[in-house]
């Protein structure tokens, strides 16, 4: 083997040891959480939040041309939220500003994110994929109140 080779796969595998070190901080360390997609959905009719305990929320969310459905949620500060997103009619898009929850909500499949509220504030809602001439006003908000 050529020395340039040797460093090459070296580096190589270097790199891929710091990249599985990242990935395992950050879902770790930092609790940051990739969507999920749950492909053999029980699709919920209706949008609705439910309370499973006094700080752990679930949210059925429903994205529609041209609206969330909840369009706005009340959840205590320090509740963790467990949000499941589907589409009824097109893909529309799913963002909480603020956050790093950002899911596509696509017809067949629910997507799945959760997320824990620390500080109290509202946090818009908004759809970031072009669905059409009412996309602009798809919109929600979720309110985290001082507990
Ligand atoms: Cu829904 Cu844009």
């Amino acid at each position: 083997m050529d020395k340039s080779e040797g460093l090459a796969l070296g580096l190589s595998g270097a790199l891929l040891l710091i990249f599985f070190a990242a990935i395992m901080y950050a879902s770790t360390a930092r609790g940051i959480d990739v969507p999920k997609c749950i492909t053999d959905p029980d699709p919920f009719e209706r949008g609705q939040l439910i309370e499973h305990a006094e700080d752990r929320y679930e949210l059925q969310m429903i994205a529609r041309m041209w609206s969330f459905q909840p369009g706005s949620i009340e959840i205590p500060v320090g509740s963790e939220l467990e949000i499941y997103l589907r589409a009824t009619d097109i893909i529309h898009g799913f963002k909480i500003e603020g956050t790093n929850v950002n899911m596509m909500a696509v017809p067949g499949s629910i997507n799945y994110q959760r997320l824990r509220f620390n500080e109290p504030g509202t946090y818009p809602l908004v759809c970031h994929e072009y669905c059409g001439v009412g996309h602009h006003n798809m919109r929600g908000e979720i309110v985290v109140t001082e507990s």
